[in-house]
């Protein structure tokens, strides 16, 4: 079968690869890599690292395709990373969505998303990448902070990675 079309490179990166953080990919272990999604990620286990997170749900070819030609029109707002292993193997990721305000003279806000690393690659600080490799986004792009929504049992990664318990969540769900 035919590969659904796309007017975006397969090997195009999201966003400019400078924005991320040279100091982060110095820690990275031996022969991984962190940069933006690219649309042939479909086929090198994006969507199985965040199985690992929550329900993905079937994902067609083409489905994905449309939702990345929307992202790559927003990538002023859309930041999604993957760290990769010495094999090219996505084992990671994590996504960056900026709101831009009126308050805080028109501030921007960075919100920290979907972050996940695959079970066997957990332990290895690249939990800890992804979240250094956002916030460094973040502040490049000129967001006055960064915040994000877990779960109790994750409070304590999100500590050692500099956050502290600010509010509470509160949900509506549709
Ligand atoms: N509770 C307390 N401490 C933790 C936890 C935890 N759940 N997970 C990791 N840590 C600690 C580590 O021990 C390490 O501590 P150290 O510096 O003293 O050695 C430090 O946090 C950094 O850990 P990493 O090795 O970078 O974490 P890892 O790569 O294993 O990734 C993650 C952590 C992302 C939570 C991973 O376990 C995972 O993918 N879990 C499933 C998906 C998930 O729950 N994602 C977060 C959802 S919330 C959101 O997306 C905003």
């Amino acid at each position: 079968m035919a590969t659904p079309q796309s007017t975006i490179d397969a090997a195009m990166p999201m966003f400019n690869p400078s924005l991320i953080s040279p100091e982060v990919l110095k820690e990275l272990p031996e022969g991984y890599n962190i940069r933006p999604l690219q649309r042939g990620d479909y086929t090198k286990g994006f969507l199985d690292v965040l199985k690992g997170l929550t329900t993905v749900g079937e994902v067609s070819e083409e489905k994905w395709n449309e939702r990345c030609e929307w992202m790559w029109r927003h990538n002023d707002s859309y930041f999604i990373i993957c760290v990769e292993d010495a094999q090219s193997r996505i084992v990671g990721t994590g996504t960056l969505v900026v709101e831009r305000k009126f308050i805080h003279e028109l501030g921007m806000v960075g919100h920290i998303e979907d972050i996940a690393v695959s079970t066997d690659q957990r332990g290895k600080k690249l939990g800890l990448r992804i979240i250094q490799s956002l916030d460094y986004v973040a502040e490049q792009v000129g967001c006055y902070k960064s915040i994000l929504d877990c779960s109790q049992t994750n409070e304590g990664f999100y500590v050692k990675c500099g956050f502290k318990r600010a509010g509470i969540e509160m949900a509506h769900y549709f």
